[in-house]
């Protein structure tokens, strides 16, 4: 049995991937999502799974910076396998303020790390869950290939930067059976409405203002979250130890075209009553400082190694993204007016 630790599966990914886990036929063992619950880990994302999988999902609200409550975790539970997920993981947040990045990207992976080392009896796979950001920027040629060099840009990959680094250490020095994942940007359900699809789909639907920075003209590699979930889990059960894979969508988008589609899309689903088209509501701000141009991931060894293949296209995916914003009113309603944080504050009072 599997008794897998899933840090951070109250965000937009890891919930993403508890769903996943647990919907899995032949899926024997527990899950135990560890979250602090930030502003980013909203419990109600997974507020239907806890009743449905009582016996098999347990939640804990728990720092991966705190030792002790991890490892009473990792020693109650009988973790055998850990999924890291929990992260600062927005880029503007980080040039705002990148306190929160050091302490929980590569503290609380350190933390992780060493409690890896004190319970390596038991423990058969440490998967870090990171981003194509540690690679910087790319100019207009070129992939991202696991042998790239790390080159961050911003305090959000730096510090994903230094938590892959220490990663790889503990694999290398204390012989940890870790395995690594770089994925390129992930677009679907329940990602918090601060990201690019998420903030223009909402805005869109509102007719309020659609930010984009600079020209418009950054690339971003998009992946449907469920391909990235698959990813990682196929990477934990068949990848080998100590091994990188970059995981991508080969799906190259220049920032204004994901924003014209999402615009385009939505005015055929249901036309604006402001403007002619949404498109109208486009605005050019300033530029994000540090802004990586181009990120585009050469996916093959994963292709080739594990026969990992995305099922989702963009034009699939976006509309999923889409239906999925416009049916679920109550969680928008709840994440965009905060009520999602009183809910947490009474239910999980210190
Ligand atoms: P997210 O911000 O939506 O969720 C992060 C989760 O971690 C939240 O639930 C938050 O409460 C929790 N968390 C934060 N600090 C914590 C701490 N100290 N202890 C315990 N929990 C804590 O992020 P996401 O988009 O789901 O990303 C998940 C992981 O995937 C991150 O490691 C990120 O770097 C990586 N990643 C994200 C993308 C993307 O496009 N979103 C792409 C590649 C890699
Ligand atoms: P984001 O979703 O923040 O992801 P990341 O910075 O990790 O790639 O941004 C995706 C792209 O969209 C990035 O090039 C910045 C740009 N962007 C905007 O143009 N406007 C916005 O309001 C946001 C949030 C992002």
């Amino acid at each position: 049995m599997e008794n897998i630790l899933v840090t951070g599966g109250c965000g937009f990914i890891g919930a993403n991937f508890i769903r996943g886990i647990l919907a899995e036929d032949d899926f024997q063992g527990r899950i135990i999502n560890a979250d602090s619950l930030t502003y980013a880990g909203n419990p109600e994302s997974l507020a239907d799974i806890a009743e449905i999988y009582a016996d098999c999902y347990h939640f804990v609200r728990a720092d991966i910076c705190d030792i002790k409550a991890m490892e009473n975790i990792i020693r109650e539970y009988g973790i055998d396998t850990i999924c890291h997920f929990a992260a600062e993981s927005h880029v503007d947040r980080s040039i705002a303020g990148p306190d929160a990045f050091i302490q929980t990207n590569i503290v609380g992976t350190f933390r992780l790390l060493e409690l890896c080392r004190k319970y390596a009896n038991q423990l058969k796979r440490f998967h870090h869950v990171s981003t194509d950001e540690v690679y910087g920027s790319l100019g207009a040629q070129g992939l991202f290939r696991e042998d790239s060099p790390y080159d961050p840009s911003s305090p959000y990959s730096a510090s994903k930067a230094a938590s892959d680094h220490l990663v790889r250490a503990y694999h290398t020095t204390y012989g940890i059976p870790v395995t690594i994942s770089n994925c390129s940007n992930n677009y679907g359900p329940y990602q918090f409405p601060e990201k690019l699809i998420p903030l223009m789909i909402l805005n869109a639907l509102e007719e309020k203002s659609l930010p984009v920075y600079g020209q418009g003209l950054n690339v971003r590699d998009w992946l449907y979250v469920t391909d990235h979930c698959r990813a990682i889990r196929m990477i934990m059960e068949k990848g080998s130890s100590g091994e990188t894979y970059n995981v991508g969508g080969h799906c190259e988008k220049q920032n204004l075209e994901v924003v014209q589609t999402v615009c385009d899309l939505l005015d055929e689903i249901k036309a604006p009553e402001t403007v002619v088209r949404r498109r109208e509501l486009i605005t050019f701000v300033k530029d994000r400082p540090g802004h990586d141009l181009r990120y585009a991931i050469d996916c093959s060894k994963i292709e080739r190694e594990l026969d990992w293949h995305p099922a989702e296209s963009f034009e699939s995916g976006i509309r999923k993204t889409l239906a999925w914003y416009m049916e679920n009113t109550e969680w928008v309603h709840r994440v965009r007016s905060g009520e999602y944080l009183s809910w947490i504050r009474q239910h999980y009072s210190a």
